[in-house]
């Protein structure tokens, strides 16, 4: 099998309805976790300009542990009361940090991140994880990045067996 994604043009709308669109082809019939966090952050990581982190994180119960990603290594554990992936986890709502430095508890995995988006990840009210997403960029992800990466997240959620 192989996959061929045509790179993203038009409108921030248009950009992100083709990746939804894709993010479903790629897990399309296949449950599996691990596998569809892995080609999901490929095909993000790929695809969309000026981030240099995109990754999974998942609840083990306690605490959040890193799952599949694109970029450089990263904080294996993150307890829920700590960062910007513990926010999004613990509150249950889409951190959108323009400036990570101005967040006093941000965890600083990969130095050169300025921006970043993470879409906590829940299923039947259950917290499965976040969907972390790092920029070099300052103020990288609008309003558009946001809910076009939401879907992405819902893509995952609505995979899983
Ligand atoms: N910056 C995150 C930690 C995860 S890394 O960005 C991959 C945080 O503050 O929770």
């Amino acid at each position: 099998m192989s996959f061929s994604f045509p790179a993203l043009s038009g409108s921030p709308t248009e950009r992100y309805a083709d990746l939804a669109s894709y993010a479903k082809a790629l897990v399309d019939g296949e449950p599996d976790r691990i596998a569809n966090a892995a080609n999901l952050a490929a095909l993000v990581k790929a695809l969309v300009p000026d981030l240099n982190w995109v990754g999974f994180y998942f609840f083990d119960g306690a605490e959040l542990v890193v799952g599949p990603f694109q970029g450089l290594p990263a904080c294996i554990r993150i307890p829920l009361d700590r960062g910007v992936c513990g926010a999004a986890a613990r509150t249950r709502t889409t951190q959108r940090i323009d400036d990570v430095h101005a967040v006093p508890d941000h965890i600083a995995c990969d130095g050169a991140t300025n921006s970043e988006l993470v879409v906590p990840l829940i299923r039947d009210g259950e917290l499965i994880g976040v969907f972390d997403l790092d920029s070099e960029r300052p103020g990288r992800f609008s309003d558009d990045d946001q809910r076009g990466l939401e879907a992405v997240a819902a893509v995952f959620i609505d995979s899983l067996a």
